[in-house]
């Protein structure tokens, strides 16, 4: 390509470092669309006559099916994707390789965001209706991990509903985001003196408008840096699920069981059962994350304009959308399947006095007692049930209650069993059955207007 200027042939190991088709090849219909929006464009303006247009268009078009058909060859010698491929000489005018690539990457991520923010979507989904079907399962909401008071499934399970709600906006911003400005026609750095318009090919390709400044648009990578923070947070919170399912699948909790399709077996323990998917959301969240913090260590010391070192912003985030998108369908698929164990749940919620707040309500509303006073009462309570060995306080005889506060009466004592807990706390965004069915019913209709 730059032939003209050297004598000699680069290195082995410079191709090496050098090259990158081996990744960019993935970009090649973005280059192509861009190549396509930019030679007509080319043409309009009389820059190129009409049939070199045509040739050029042909010419492309050849390529994409011999790609598509697998039978064209990469050429690791042309080093990237935007050098594979004859497709006529004139094409190049008035661009470079920087605002080329910038362009082709952010109509790659605008893809990209818009099938991650579908299948964060289905998720949603899967997760909505297995929520319907255990609204009113009761288990052990925890603080510190320690038993703290009852929750319904349903409502813990909506919980990350809401999380993905928010992940699935802020990918779909990082999609918008980066079909702003078009960098098309920024050239090398500055501009070009060709008569182009950037705005038919901005708008040609569905970008809202050309960049503003040719300097920013060819060293700028912020839009990637967008939506791998958003991926990152979405990792995030699979990662929190996925851990989950690993406590609550282990014998210990034995909360839920993974479907067999979902599970691993063990090479010597033959009753193993292991949630190897959910590891390996919570290992490839990291490395999302990761390589978040890559690119940003990468972009952040550049002098403007584009430097070499941007090169490595593909792989990084072809990885990072292809980890999310394994970690996205494995989760729905683990979701799907899992069954609960609605006994081992309700025991574990009845576990560490869970309703004690309860009979604290319980003083303060109907003995109008300061809720200081009614915390020390229950506590004193608590305190009598371990003593005697009662599992729960709802096991306590009331003459135990009576012998600590003797205004404590048997409707009292009725309210301290962890359904009754539950159905309590009905405030709005509370975990009570009645509130769970309509936050899932809501969420259902508005999943399924996205379809
Ligand atoms: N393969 C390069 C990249 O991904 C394309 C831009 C090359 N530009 C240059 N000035 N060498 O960044």
């Amino acid at each position: 390509m730059w032939g003209g200027r050297f004598a000699q042939r680069p290195s082995d190991i410079m191709q090496a470092i050098n090259a990158s088709i081996d990744i960019d090849k993935r970009l090649w219909r973005e280059d192509i669309r861009g190549s396509k929006a930019h030679a007509a464009m080319l043409a309009a303006q009389e820059i190129i006559t009409e049939a070199d247009n045509q040739k050029i268009q042909a010419g492309l078009d050849q390529i994409a099916a011999e790609i598509e058909a697998g039978a064209f060859v990469f050429d690791v010698g042309l080093e990237d994707i935007h050098l594979n491929g004859e497709a006529g000489k004139r094409l190049h005018t008035g661009r470079s390789r920087n605002d080329q690539v910038a362009t082709d990457f952010k109509l790659w991520v605008m893809g990209a965001c818009d099938d991650a923010a579908d299948s964060v979507r289905d998720l949603q989904k899967v997760l909505v209706n297995r929520a319907s079907d255990h609204a009113d399962w009761v288990m052990p909401g925890f603080t510190h991990l320690q038993t703290a008071q009852p929750v319904t499934l349903g409502h813990h399970l909506l919980a990350y509903v809401e999380m993905l709600e928010r992940d699935m906006m802020r990918i779909s911003g990082a999609g918008g985001a980066a079909g702003d400005a078009c960098p098309l026609g920024a050239g090398a750095l500055a501009g070009t003196g060709f008569p182009i318009n950037r705005h038919a090919t901005a708008n040609a390709l569905g970008f809202l408008e050309p960049a503003a400044n040719s300097l920013d648009a060819v060293a700028s990578r912020d839009f990637a840096l967008q939506a791998l923070s958003a991926l990152s947070i979405a990792g995030v919170h699979l990662s929190r699920l996925a851990e989950e399912i690993v406590l609550w699948t282990s014998p210990q909790f034995a909360f839920a069981r993974l479907s067999d399709a979902w599970s691993t077996g063990s090479s010597i323990m033959p009753q193993k059962r292991n949630p190897d998917a959910a590891e390996l959301i919570r290992a490839k969240a990291a490395r999302i994350s990761a390589n978040l913090a890559a690119l940003t260590a990468i972009v952040q010391k550049l002098p403007l304009a584009y430097a070499k070192d941007l090169q490595d912003d593909k792989a990084l985030s072809f990885e990072a959308f292809d980890a999310f998108d394994l970690c996205v369908r494995a989760m729905s698929g683990m979701m799907e399947t899992i069954t609960f164990n609605r006994d081992a749940l309700r025991e574990a919620a009845s576990k560490g006095y869970s309703t004690a707040t309860d009979l604290a309500d319980w003083l303060v509303r109907e003995l109008a007692m300061p809720f200081r006073e009614a915390h020390h009462v229950t506590g004193a309570v608590v305190k009598r049930a371990e003593t005697l060995a009662a599992a729960t306080l709802a096991e306590l005889p009331l003459a135990e209650f009576q012998a600590i506060e003797p205004r404590i009466t048997e409707a009292a004592r009725a309210l301290l069993t962890v359904e009754q807990s539950a159905a309590s706390r009905d405030s709005y965004g509370g975990t009570a059955p009645v509130r769970v069915r309509e936050q899932a019913a809501l969420w259902a209709e508005r999943l399924a207007d996205t379809d």
